[in-house]
């Protein structure tokens, strides 16, 4: 079989991924996809650094073993503090930076270059999005805010409920003072507040949704390595979904972060 026709290893500490699986499904709908969500460990988001190395490696070592042409790292807290494990594991293999597309997406975007980052604890402690950013472009102010509540609360289907809305209206106030004209949300739960997050932030504010990012990015990749699926196969593509714990809440959340039903789910 070509390498073309082998899975994208897409891997996130647990459910959040799959808004990254969604997006990919929809902008490359031929390729083959493996899903890794670490929903025995998760949250990594409040971790140490040292342990989300440790677990990222581990996954990492599975996905590999699955024959992945490509990963991609959905989680953002990985991305922020473990990229360096995971491409130091990959070898050859293609690794795209998420942190790196969703940065680039919003200097993009940025007219004023007043730029928001919102994201997990670790991740903005990290400074990984800040780095990025004035690495592309060193004249741009960034505001970073993390807000541990929204994992809770998006998993708990409170997108539009009032406790949400004020916590929203909180951790956006800091940033909204320093008239950022863009928003990256830094987290794979956050593309499911976007409603919510643009009506605190109001329609002058871009929201730089990390999902759709990273899908695009990964599009792009596959086609300059020709490493892209071209879909002359007469059967549909094939997705997998692989979980550390009983596969329960997992498939209920996430069929709505998918946006589809999952169909079978494996545990290792
Ligand atoms: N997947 C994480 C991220 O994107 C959020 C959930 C967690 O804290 O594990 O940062």
């Amino acid at each position: 079989m070509h390498k073309r026709n082998n899975p994208i290893g897409v891997f996130d500490s647990g459910v959040g991924g799959l808004t990254v699986v969604r997006a990919l499904m929809e902008r490359l709908p031929h390729e083959n996809i493996i899903y890794f969500g670490d929903t025995a460990r998760v949250p990594y988001g409040v971790k140490s650094v040292e342990t989300i190395r440790q677990f990222t490696g581990e996954i990492v070592d599975f996905l590999l073993a699955q024959n992945v042409k490509m990963l991609n790292i959905a989680c953002k807290t990985m991305a922020a503090v473990a990229s360096d494990v995971v491409k130091e594991r990959a070898g050859h293999l293609p690794v795209l930076d998420v942190i790196e597309a969703g940065a680039k997406a919003a200097v993009d975007a940025s007219v004023s270059k007043t730029i928001g980052v919102i994201a997990t604890p670790t991740t903005i402690n990290s400074n990984a999005y800040a780095r990025r950013i004035a690495s592309l472009d060193a004249s741009i102010r960034v505001f970073s805010q993390p807000c541990p509540l929204f994992v809770p609360l998006v998993e708990e289907g409170w997108l539009d409920h009032p406790v949400t809305r004020l916590t929203t209206q909180e951790y956006l106030k800091p940033v909204l003072a320093e008239q950022v004209d863009t928003l990256v949300l830094g987290c794979t739960h956050y593309p499911l507040l976007k409603p919510l997050l643009q009506e605190v932030a109001g329609d002058k504010v871009t929201l730089v949704d990390s999902a759709v990012t990273t899908a695009s990015q990964t599009a792009h990749l596959l086609r300059e390595l020709a490493l892209a699926n071209p879909g002359d196969h007469p059967t549909p593509p094939v997705y997998r979904y692989v979980v550390t714990d009983v596969p329960l809440r997992f498939t209920t959340i996430g069929e709505r972060f998918l946006g589809r039903s999952l169909g079978r789910v494996e545990v290792v």
